[in-house]
């Protein structure tokens, strides 16, 4: 009894290790073998995602920063010199609101990741959203600044970007 069933376990295992040889060999010489995807501790996730924030805030220095300089940070950052117009009386009120509402939003002053109540991810997912929707900046804010619409182009690089930084986020393995 006990040999029959040592030998159908060593047939068995056979089985298994012939084909995982053939595969093995196959796989050598013709693929790159396959990255094991390891569950990772809560500390490496954490230093993971560190890594990529900061990658993605690099990006967004070199290419989406002046763009938002320019359409953005008058209501999502904190700037030095307010213009002229904010002391012309009624101004000043909805200037105020405007600014304090934004960046209570999104503050975009220090970079990526931005100060909100959002997560990150949630931060680039409402960019892509408010540049899909032409939503952002507020019309009233384009009916005084004309130019403070996001270009096609704009829109392009600011996608890509959200795009791109989305990706590298959900590629972090959580615990
Ligand atoms: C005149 C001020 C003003 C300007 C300029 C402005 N925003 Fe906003 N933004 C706001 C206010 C106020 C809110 C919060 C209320 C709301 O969602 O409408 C907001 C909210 C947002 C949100 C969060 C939306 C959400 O669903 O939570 C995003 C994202 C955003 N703005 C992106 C931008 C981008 C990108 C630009 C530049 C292209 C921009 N904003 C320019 C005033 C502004």
């Amino acid at each position: 009894m006990k040999s029959i069933k040592q030998g159908t376990r060593t047939a068995f295992l056979m089985c298994l290790i012939i084909p995982i040889g053939l595969y093995a060999h196959g796989s050598n010489t013709h693929e790159a073998p396959k990255k094991e995807k390891k569950i990772l501790t809560k500390k490496e996730t954490n230093k993971e995602i560190l890594t990529v924030y900061k990658e993605i805030n690099s990006k967004y220095i070199a290419n989406i920063k002046p763009i938002f300089e320019k359409k953005c940070f008058d209501c999502h950052a904190t700037i030095g010199q307010l213009p002229w117009y904010y002391k012309v009386p009624g101004i000043k009120q909805l200037m105020d609101y405007d600014m304090k509402e934004a960046k209570k939003h999104l503050d975009m002053s220090k970079g990526f990741p931005f100060v909100s109540h959002e997560t990150p991810l949630e931060d680039l997912q409402s960019l892509r959203e408010v540049s899909d929707e032409n939503t952002m900046p507020p019309l009233q804010y384009i009916l005084g600044h004309w130019d403070s619409r996001l270009t096609e182009n704009e829109k392009n690089t600011l996608g890509a970007w959200t795009q791109e930084s989305i990706q590298k986020i959900k590629g972090v393995r959580y615990e």
